[in-house]
């Protein structure tokens, strides 16, 4: 039911106690639905990529039920479709972690890996979990190209790749160029409210991997 992490060392164990908040969520909605995932959702990808995309959190029905990041939330469709279109993932998305679908040259990260209650974690939440983001960076030693989706993933990615938030500022398409050659496109979340409220569109959203694989060159 859930896919492997790629970068195994780098990942939390499954009842990860450091934010109380969350790991009481946790209980509760393993309680509620035990043959869920339930647990801190891994990176999943290439080994070998050179493109991270940062998400913010998995969704109750989404992530955290198929431990796979991003499948069966409404997040889902778009992105894998962007990807696809864009020759970084090959195989049919079907919202199962075991569909088959693969990704070729990106990987991808959550800035939190547990659920958190409406869909927002706090801040210090947030802090707590970059130490597994910093980590999972490291391991991808041909990372060059960071995509963040949304303000929480941009101030988190900022801060794990060395840059500095007042001169980074979010925007949609905004570019930043951290130590060491590396570069942050920032994105609109594809949540499924950003798309059904038109903030971001399938074009604006292909334009950010259009963007990415120019950087790659
Ligand atoms: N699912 C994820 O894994 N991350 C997001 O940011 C949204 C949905």
């Amino acid at each position: 039911m859930f896919c492997p992490s790629p970068i195994p060392e780098t990942e939390p164990p499954r009842d990860c106690p450091l934010c109380p908040r969350l790991a009481a969520h946790r209980d509760a909605v393993r309680a509620e639905h035990p043959d869920w995932w339930n647990a801190p959702v891994p990176a999943w990808g290439d080994p070998a990529a050179w493109l991270v995309v940062v998400g913010l959190a998995p969704g109750k029905h989404g992530a955290n039920r198929t431990g796979r990041p991003f499948t069966g939330d409404g997040a889902g469709p778009l992105l894998f479709r962007a990807l696809a279109t864009h020759g970084l993932a090959h195989g049919d998305y079907e919202g199962r972690a075991d569909d088959g679908l693969r990704l070729d040259g990106v990987m991808i990260l959550n800035a939190v890996k547990c659920l958190p209650p409406q869909n927002k974690p706090l801040p210090e939440e947030i802090r707590t979990c970059r130490t597994f983001l910093e980590d999972q960076v490291v391991a991808l030693p041909n990372a060059r190209i960071f995509v963040a989706l949304g303000q929480v993933a941009h101030q988190s990615a900022v801060k794990v790749l060395g840059g500095r938030l007042p001169k980074c500022r979010f925007a949609h398409l905004a570019e930043h160029r951290v130590p060491d050659g590396r570069i942050l496109i920032d994105s609109y979340h594809c949540s499924r409210y950003n798309q059904n409220t038109g903030r971001l569109t399938d074009d604006m959203f292909d334009a950010v991997f259009e963007r990415a694989l120019e950087l790659r060159g």
